[in-house]
């Protein structure tokens, strides 16, 4: 695959199932090292999980999928009892909470489980698949609506996170709109919030896109509101960890901050993610579990304290953009314009 400039792109894959095994890049590594972990066991995966080696909702539905074939492949060989491996699968399926992705990517396989390892394993590949499809579809969708939308060309756009092909089986949800802008010639830049405390932004957002050749500027959190307020963001594009029935939407920590500039601004606020994402049992973003993570990823920066010994730290791993702030979600199978929530029956907001 090359971009416009004739770049050649390397397809990433965050995770994948090669040599009849699981694969992850290890996202703890990038940009500065490209190294691959193997996953055999749930030890291996949970870990993976709560380190954030595999990240980002679709990713981590793979994850939950491909997790039930490892499982099955470890308690057949160390010949664990019914009630060992489903607490196995439990394990997997709680290793982090927001993202309704992992335990969807868990409950969608577990019905198979029944027949065997390898329709297990055919099942997860199939939600690989269908997330890759999906990813090519939001993409085009959400630039169809941008381009009606957005009337200053060329786009500038602002990102939160990563929501690239490292947040999904590869493309990406919000960081895929904004690649397919940039197919079609229409993109100026984009500003990647560095995204504290784990700079997904910073480090994995700006490393894909430099990999796909577009001019970016890594900013700091507290740059975003007022480089939006001050008119130089056309659209806000992020991805979402879970989206209520009434479109609230959880998102990284700092999300909202984005959207509440943008609406001082009056300018889009979008949220690109599969139907996989959108979790119409929990009615509100009230009731939506946010993860919150150690205080040392806040006291400290690459393992050196940067706060006094006496401070405390808190580290909510995501906030939840309330619906009124938000001005389309982008599906695979549509946009929602959210005013009156996105409950199905309500589907007469896809336009
Ligand atoms: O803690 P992370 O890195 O898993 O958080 C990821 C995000 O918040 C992403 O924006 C979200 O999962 C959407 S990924 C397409």
């Amino acid at each position: 695959m090359t971009n416009q400039r004739g770049v050649f792109l390397k397809e990433i894959r965050a995770i994948s199932w090669v040599n009849d095994g699981l694969t992850l890049i290890d996202q703890t590594k990038l940009p500065h090292q490209e190294i691959n972990i193997e996953i055999e066991t749930v030890d291996q995966l949970v870990d993976a999980i709560s380190t954030l080696a595999v990240r980002g909702a679709p990713a981590l539905g793979a994850a939950g999928a491909w997790g039930i074939v490892v499982a099955m492949r470890q308690g057949a060989k160390e010949n664990w009892s019914a009630e060992k491996l489903n607490a196995e699968f439990l394990r997997i399926r709680n290793a982090r909470p927001t993202a309704v992705n992992l335990a969807w990517g868990v409950d969608k396989v577990l019905p198979v489980v029944s027949s065997g390892v390898e329709a297990v394993l055919a099942a997860a590949n199939k939600i690989a698949a269908e997330d890759e499809a999906g990813n090519r579809a939001m993409g085009k969708l959400g630039a169809d609506w941008i381009e009606k939308k957005v009337a200053n060309r060329p786009i500038r756009a602002l990102t939160h996170c990563n929501t690239g092909s490292l947040a999904t089986t590869t493309w990406g949800t919000a960081l895929g709109v904004i690649r397919e802008i940039n197919s079609r010639g229409i993109l100026k830049h984009v500003f990647a919030d560095e995204t504290r405390p784990l700079l997904q932004g910073g480090r994995l957002t700006a490393w894909e896109l430099s990999q796909d050749g577009i001019e970016h500027f890594v900013i700091a959190d507290g740059a975003a509101t007022s480089i939006i307020a001050r008119g130089e963001v056309d659209v806000a594009l992020i991805g979402a960890d879970r989206v209520a029935a009434n479109g609230d939407t959880a998102n990284k920590i700092g999300s909202f901050a984005v959207a509440l500039a943008c609406k001082y601004a009056g300018i889009p606020f979008v949220v690109v993610a599969p139907e996989s994402t959108v979790d119409i049992s929990t009615p509100s973003g009230k009731e939506i579990e946010i993860e919150f993570r150690s205080e040392d990823e806040i006291l400290s920066l690459n393992g050196q304290r940067i706060s006094p010994k006496q401070s405390k730290g808190l580290n909510p791993a995501f906030d939840v953009t309330p619906a009124e702030l938000i001005s389309a979600l982008v599906t695979e199978k549509g946009v929602y314009e959210i005013s009156n929530g996105i409950i199905p029956g309500s589907r007469a907001v896809l336009i």
